[in-house]
């Protein structure tokens, strides 16, 4: 769906759908577009990436957007943790998971 880069304007609008009012994880950023997308409809959007170069392209991206908490790093190292406390209660979530090159797209958490 998305080749490595970010994910398809299809996409997108898809996932903004789906992320209406609710609290979203997304694992791998990217440049922050799928992100922009959950983030525009969204309540709130944790969101991780690995590659620093991809997290500073993500960060101008997504800088206009209050409900957005962009995490450098692996996701398995944040999103547990954040995604229970930010999310462990909510009556609605959202999790948009990319292929990444060092965890699997099945991983749940
Ligand atoms: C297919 S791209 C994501 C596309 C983006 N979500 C979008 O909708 O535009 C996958 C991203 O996952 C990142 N990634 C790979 N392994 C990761 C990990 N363990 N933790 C966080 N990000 C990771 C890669 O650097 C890459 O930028």
């Amino acid at each position: 769906m998305t080749g490595g880069g970010s994910s398809l304007p299809e996409v997108r609008r898809l996932l903004a759908v789906l992320a209406a009012g609710k609290r979203c994880a997304e694992v791998g950023t990217a440049f922050g577009e799928g992100a922009a997308a959950l983030a525009s409809t969204a309540r709130s959007l944790v969101t991780v990436e690995l590659d620093p170069d991809r997290l500073s392209i993500a960060a101008y991206r997504l800088r206009r957007f209050p409900n957005v908490e962009l995490l450098a790093g692996d996701w398995r190292d944040h999103l547990p943790q954040r995604t229970s406390v930010l999310m462990g209660k909510a009556p609605t979530r959202c999790v948009s998971f990319c292929s990444t090159t060092r965890s699997s797209s099945q991983s749940s958490f």
